[in-house]
């Protein structure tokens, strides 16, 4: 596992955004594994500034984002749908048609998470997955305690993640108790991955996914396993590493 520090979030996104770009230079029609929330919001910024300014295309990428709440119809403001429309999708050239994120209205949810998997395979699987992490040390919506082999599946939030993401709800009886997301099998089954992480809030969660004993009460954890894992925190994120890493 390759852990990058970094000054500061700007320079967290734009490392990130350099190896996403790369990427998809090199493979235009390259898969992604998309996340939402705060901290992949600056990556996010500097991917659409590439596109506009030096012309990084988008048209025959393949998006599949991690995880979606489970009652929210796609147009409601707090949807990962929603958030992925405004802060990404509608200001680069990717097409509706590759973009994949699981529906927090479907009927049969157990079908669609099936459903949702078979589409990442019929994709060819996805080449490089961007991750947050939890203060919790979750990875998309994955708890503490989630199975390790876990796929695609509707899961029950935690207090703790429902009270991190209070703020943008107004309150945490507007937080949905339940999400879609993809497993932790799932993820690691990415070609590449690349886990983001900005802000002290965040920092004993990096210590125990980069120097801790693997366990499924921290699943971030698992990350050390994959044979290509990058870790990028900015300084305060990894004030709690005793290692050395990559500046
Ligand atoms: C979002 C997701 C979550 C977040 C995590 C960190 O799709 O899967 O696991 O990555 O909760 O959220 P922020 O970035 O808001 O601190």
């Amino acid at each position: 596992m390759l852990v990058i520090v970094t000054k500061d979030y700007e320079e967290m996104s734009k490392v990130a955004a350099k190896k996403v770009a790369a990427l998809i230079r090199k493979k235009p029609n390259c898969v992604l594994g998309l996340a939402t929330g705060s901290t992949p919001l600056g990556l996010y910024r500097e991917l659409i500034r590439l596109h506009k300014e030096e012309g990084l295309d988008f048209s025959k990428v393949t998006t599949f984002n991690l995880d979606e709440y489970v009652g929210l119809p796609p147009e409601h403001p707090q949807s990962y749908h929603y958030f992925m429309w405004e802060n990404f999708f509608k200001h680069i050239n990717i097409d509706r048609r590759f973009v994949f994120i699981p529906h927090g209205m479907a009927d049969d949810i157990e079908e669609h998470c099936r459903w949702y998997e078979e589409q990442i395979a019929k994709a060819g699987g996805i080449d490089l997955q961007i991750l947050g992490i939890g203060a919790n040390g979750h990875i998309a919506f994955n708890e503490p305690g989630s199975s390790l082999g876990s796929r695609t599946r509707i899961k029950t939030l935690t207090e703790q993640t429902r009270k991190d993401n209070a703020r943008f709800f107004g309150s945490i009886d507007q937080v949905p108790k339940y999400a879609i997301t993809m497993g932790i099998g799932t993820i690691m089954d990415a070609r590449e991955i690349l886990l983001l992480a900005s802000g002290k809030a965040k920092a004993h969660a990096i210590k125990i996914t980069v120097e801790g004993p693997i366990t499924a009460m921290v699943p971030a954890t698992i990350v050390q396993m994959h044979p290509r894992a990058t870790i990028i925190a900015d300084e305060e994120a990894a004030s709690e590493l005793s290692g050395k890493y990559e500046g």
